[in-house]
């Protein structure tokens, strides 16, 4: 069901569809896309856009590819960056896992924001999470040297599994928080929805930080994860948080 707010972003405008790319699988050619060679920053899972669009009006110089499961979320995020005069911005409909395998050219991006993944906190669904260890060496190589990752949840132990995958992965990435790795309820520029509502609820935010080096990223077999929608996905809506885990 699509809630009252959202339908307005069922039938996208011309301008709108003209910050949303073609679905497909052939790489992208962002200099083509932007019309220049600027800086590529990538958000996954950007939601309702809100993050992407604020990060775009405030870096007029730099590129932002936004990737988002959901049709109307990314009609929102492209109507937010028209409101703030941002188009520098193209979002990308579909899974993230073949969007960064197959469409982001190696070594493209300079900053990879994964803000609020879903977190399949119960133990039987977390083979649903996107940070596995192949998408993470998939991230790797879509990383230029020197690219942050940024990543934030209220999942604390989907942190932790994004830290030890990470560990599985040695010498591709720095970490920039020492010396535990992570660092909780720090400021944030430009708040996600999520993150607004999860800080408004009290609960503890882990964020990570990691700059990529140079070392080559290592291509791996994906995990088989169970298709969107299918049945152990019933009930449970593609946008939740759920319950707060720490570990
Ligand atoms: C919990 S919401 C967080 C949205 C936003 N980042 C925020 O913090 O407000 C997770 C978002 O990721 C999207 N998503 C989940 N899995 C995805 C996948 N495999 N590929 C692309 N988008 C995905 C969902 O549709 C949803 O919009």
């Amino acid at each position: 069901m699509v809630a009252p707010g959202m339908r307005r972003y069922k039938v996208r405008t011309e301008a709108q569809a003209s910050l949303v790319g073609p679905e497909g699988s052939s790489p992208l050619d962002l200099p083509a896309i932007f019309g220049r060679r600027a800086p590529i920053r990538l958000e996954i899972g950007c939601g309702h856009g809100e993050f992407i669009s604020q990060m775009a009006a405030a870096h007029p110089d730099e590129d932002f590819v936004g990737v988002e499961y959901d049709r109307l979320r990314i009609t929102k995020g492209a109507h937010k960056c028209l409101g703030l005069g941002a188009t520098n911005a193209s979002f990308y409909g579909g899974m993230a896992e073949d969007f960064v395998r197959d469409r982001m050219p190696t070594a493209s991006a300079r900053r990879i924001y994964i803000l609020f993944p879903d977190p399949w906190p119960k133990p039987d669904h977390r083979r649903r999470r996107l940070m596995t260890r192949a998408f993470l060496a998939d991230l790797s190589r879509v990383a230029a040297p020197g690219c942050r990752f940024i990543f934030g949840s209220d999942t604390h132990n989907y942190t932790m599994q994004v830290l030890n995958n990470l560990t599985t992965l040695p010498g591709l990435w720095r970490n920039l928080y020492p010396p535990s790795g992570y660092r909780i309820n720090i400021p944030t520029r430009f708040p996600t929805v999520f993150e607004r509502y999860k800080k408004e609820e009290g609960d503890t935010i882990a964020y990570l930080m990691l700059e990529r080096t140079d070392v080559p990223a290592p291509v791996l077999p994906a995990p088989h994860r169970p298709p969107r929608g299918s049945k152990t996905q019933q009930g449970i809506p593609g946008c939740h948080s759920g319950k707060t885990e720490s570990t």
